[in-house]
């Protein structure tokens, strides 16, 4: 068989398996994973790992703001980033403002994608529940391919009431849709975030005072049960402590079809980190917010035990620094006003490995689900996650023993920060494939914008209903 380019002397991992072997490709598929190919290209794998590319089901580049302005971080910044540390796939949002539609903000979105130089799909937010957006819209977007919906049970003015959420999930059963949940009480996080204030506590680390895991267990224990009448399949987004991790685990332990996200920065920020001098503590805040120190291990014990089987960036797109970053309001500014969210695009891969695969609390190949194949399978990604025959020829060369010191420099975002500044990781990405086309090596991103496509999703089983209803009676089907 004649191949375009092979990847030669590495060892290939999967989510299952691990093997010395080349990797042939042809028009940008994986055609053989065999000993000793060849062809008129090849890259040298010798001493390097070869990962599936990382796949990014949470993040959010060039998202448009309420002030009719979009993220710093644009496609053709993010999408660098993500090359730079080793993703070739992501899932990111197109927002709904309240008082308009979905598909004029999607046809937007899908404007400005297009200069990605990595592929990607989007969830849709619904911030209003209408009867247009709810029986009309929402099924013209899944046969777009948009086969995932984000909700917020809390942010002003972005959250639903239960009523809201209900509909939702409505909605994504009747369409065969996945629903993606943001789990925080609103009006409890109102009510402490009024008091907090109201005793002149102001500062950067009284975010995470303002919402304890106490309110993401709660939302997450309602958001579950909702689901459950509903019989609507759900992702837990950005799981933040065991606490909520188990709760999940228990809908989990009784057959539910609910799965859990975490995200690179609950096993390496805390809360404390909002509370470093000056106005710095606001690099640190995201929501849910990192929980204490001790939080770490336990999240890789619910890594290990399976109920956490993704693991994304939430990459933000708000600089510190700049008239539009987190310290737009000046360094004075409350908590409340702090735009939430740290960026992580790049760092994820990374930071990852080296806490989990260096660190020896999990294996290779388990590293490789969290980070590909599961969030691939999760959100329908036919063809990605995975190094097989017939899969897209996405690709890391990964030097698992390369030591560096993480800067934003080495990120390659276009946000003027990273939460990471100063770690030391250990295995580091060398080069990324992009459907056959070597899209970075050594650190130089060489991708044209515009190289990377739209994923349209088609149904998949995974996130078929079960069938389970109380008393046998389909609400979905009438409201
Ligand atoms: O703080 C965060 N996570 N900001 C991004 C938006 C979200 O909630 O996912
Ligand atoms: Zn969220
Ligand atoms: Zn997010």
């Amino acid at each position: 068989m004649e191949f375009d380019l092979v990847v030669r002397g590495g060892t290939v991992v999967t989510g299952t398996d691990t093997v010395r072997a080349d990797v042939g490709i042809r028009d940008g598929k994986i055609m053989a994973v065999a000993a000793s190919l060849s062809a008129p290209e090849t890259l040298d794998a010798d001493g390097l790992l070869v990962l599936p590319g990382g796949v990014d089901t949470h993040c959010h580049i060039e998202q448009l703001r309420a002030d009719g302005t979009a993220d710093e971080e644009t496609w053709e910044s993010g999408s660098a980033s993500c090359l730079a540390g080793g993703t070739t796939s992501v899932v990111t949002f197109s927002t709904q403002f309240k008082g308009a539609g979905i598909l004029a903000p999607l046809a937007e979105y899908r404007r400005r994608a297009a200069r990605s130089m990595v592929d990607y799909s989007f969830h849709q937010i619904i911030t209003d529940a209408t009867d247009e957006v709810i029986w009309n819209e929402i099924p013209q977007i899944v046969a777009e391919g948009i086969r995932s919906l984000k909700v917020f049970l809390t942010y002003d003015p972005l959250h639903l009431d239960d009523r809201a959420y209900l509909r939702v999930l409505a909605a994504a059963r009747r369409n065969g849709a996945f629903v993606t949940v943001h789990c925080e009480n609103y009006e409890a996080i109102g009510w402490r975030t009024e008091a907090l204030l109201a005793a002149g506590h102001t500062a950067a680390k009284y975010h995470s005072w303002s919402r304890p895991s106490i309110v993401e267990r709660e939302a997450t224990h309602r958001a579950i049960a909702l689901a459950e009448l509903v019989d609507q399949p759900i992702q837990v987004f950005h799981v933040s402590c065991e606490e909520v991790a188990e709760e999940v685990a228990r809908a989990q332990a009784r057959g539910l079809k609910v799965w859990a996200e975490t995200c690179t920065q609950y096993f390496v920020l805390t809360a404390e980190d909002q509370d470093r001098p000056g106005f710095e503590g606001a690099k640190f805040m995201c929501s849910p917010s990192p929980r204490g120190a001790d939080e770490h291990a336990r999240m890789w014990d619910m890594v290990r035990r399976g109920t956490i089987d993704v693991v994304s960036s939430d990459h933000s797109g708000w600089c510190y620094d700049g008239p539009r970053g987190k310290r737009m309001n000046g360094d004075t500014a409350n908590f409340r006003d702090t735009p939430n969210g740290v960026p992580g695009l790049s760092a994820r891969l990374p930071v990852l490995f080296s806490e989990g695969v260096a660190k020896g609390r999990i294996d290779l190949n388990h590293f490789v689900r969290l980070t590909a194949t599961n969030p691939a399978k999760l959100f329908g990604l036919a063809g990605k996650g995975s190094i097989a025959v017939g899969f897209d020829a996405d690709l890391v060369l990964w030097d698992p023993t390369k030591r560096v010191t993480i800067t934003n420099a080495t990120m390659q975002q276009a946000i003027d920060y990273t939460p990471y500044e100063g770690m030391v990781v250990t295995g580091w990405p060398v080069a990324t494939v992009l459907r056959g086309r070597v899209a970075m090596r050594d650190g130089r991103v060489q991708a044209e914008p515009g190289s990377g496509k739209f994923l349209p999703r088609a149904p998949y089983d995974m996130i078929r209903p079960r069938g389970v209803l109380p008393n046998g009676f389909d609400t979905s089907q009438f409201a």
